[in-house]
């Protein structure tokens, strides 16, 4: 919240009109000469994982807001308006829906519905949104966009290993979040004979090698990762009653992903089946694969060029809210190298000298769109 109102602060006092809208996202506008026509689009996300670093999202806010710095520094006036984005809730750490604000934004999503979501405790994403009194009443109209552009750490190690300055992204891998729920019996740790319990951690340990080794027939290109388990009640000395943990997927072909979700249900429900104990699994959020627009991806492109950087082009392997954006707008996105490909970490690491080379592609890219007046 800090984060936002200093942003709001520094945008105003650069002459952007800033709003927020009904589901928390913000946009900060500076005017085109000819203010009708469609938006030209950046920005990234302020939210961060539990033990994030500083660049995830941030630095794609921050090279935005630089985009538009760098315009009144050199007093230069585009016939389309310029809009900064801070979507609202991109990682859902807490509000488990990722990319939930350019979700709702897009309509792909409810308002309603986002407005619904809970966190562990209970607590809904509205009256959050109205403790922070960032609640607006309405989305409002969604402003016509003429292309969208979004800057943002790589978030791997590839650009580093092939020591290049900037990733061309040209869309991004499929992927999906599932909760597996096994139902056992809370019974005494000291007493209970081994072979009387109903132990649901005895599943888990059982199903983790076979779900890897699942993952690990899909190739090196496949992703798989056991993010969070939680046993009830959660004490040494009971043995639990219930065992939730959650599944994320990624693969960036559609038929190899489509096969490893399929086999990791199908081994879920069989070693329940075998252990005789019940529960399931449940997939609470899912973003197909993006392909980025051509014309976005060739502007991104020639303005590495234009600029002497060196470039490769590449899928994302993380989801960003340019998947959701892209179903209304024209879009691409453009990556920095970041320090060992380390993120959602404290560490999370990237130079001064990549961070502004991408933020100078970000506006070669944007300027190319925006009709600059000379
Ligand atoms: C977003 O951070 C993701 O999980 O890809
Ligand atoms: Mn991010
Ligand atoms: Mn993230």
């Amino acid at each position: 919240m800090a984060g936002r109102q200093l942003l709001k602060a520094w945008a105003e006092a650069a002459g952007c009109v800033v709003r927020v809208d009904a589901i928390g996202n913000l946009f900060a506008r500076r005017a085109g000469s000819d203010d009708s026509l469609p938006v030209v689009m950046t920005g990234s996300h302020l939210d961060t994982q539990p033990t994030g670093g500083k660049f995830d999202g941030v630095y794609g806010v921050l090279a935005g807001f630089e985009v538009i710095e760098s315009l009144n520094d050199h007093k230069l006036k585009t016939r389309h308006p310029i809009e900064l984005c801070v979507w609202c809730n991109e990682e859902g750490s807490r509000f488990s829906m990722a990319m939930m604000g350019s979700a709702v934004w897009s309509g792909r999503f409810a308002l309603a519905s986002a407005h619904e979501l809970t966190d562990r405790a209970g607590i809904s994403v509205l009256a959050e949104l109205k403790r922070a009194g960032i609640a607006t009443a309405s989305l409002g109209q969604r402003q016509a966009v003429k292309a969208s552009f979004e800057a943002h750490i790589e978030q791997g190690p590839v650009l580093e290993q092939k020591a290049k300055t900037i990733g061309v992204v040209t869309g991004v891998q499929h992927m999906s979040r599932h909760e597996v729920e096994v139902v056992g019996q809370e019974a005494h740790a000291g007493p209970t004979p081994m072979d009387m319990r109903r132990d649901p951690i005895r599943v888990l340990a059982d199903l983790l090698p076979l779900l890897y080794g699942a993952a690990e027939r899909h190739g090196p290109s496949a992703r798989f990762t056991v993010g969070f388990i939680e046993t009830l009640p959660g004490s040494p000395n009971t043995v639990p009653g219930k065992l939730r943990f959650t599944v994320d997927i990624r693969h960036p072909d559609g038929e190899q992903y489509a096969s490893l979700k399929a086999e990791v249900y199908a081994l879920v429900l069989e070693t329940l089946a075998r252990h005789k104990l019940k529960g399931g699994i449940r997939c609470f959020w899912e973003a197909p694969g993006v392909i980025f627009d051509a014309e976005c991806v060739a502007a991104v492109r020639s303005a590495a060029a234009k600029l002497g950087f060196s470039a490769m082009e590449m899928v994302s392997g993380a989801g960003h809210d340019s998947c959701n954006v892209c179903e209304v707008a024209r879009t691409a996105m453009v990556f920095v190298p970041c320090a060992g490909g380390l993120s959602h970490n404290e560490a999370e690491s990237a130079t001064p000298r990549d961070l502004a080379a991408g933020a100078d592609v970000l506006l070669q890219a944007m300027l190319s769109m925006a009709a600059p007046l000379s």
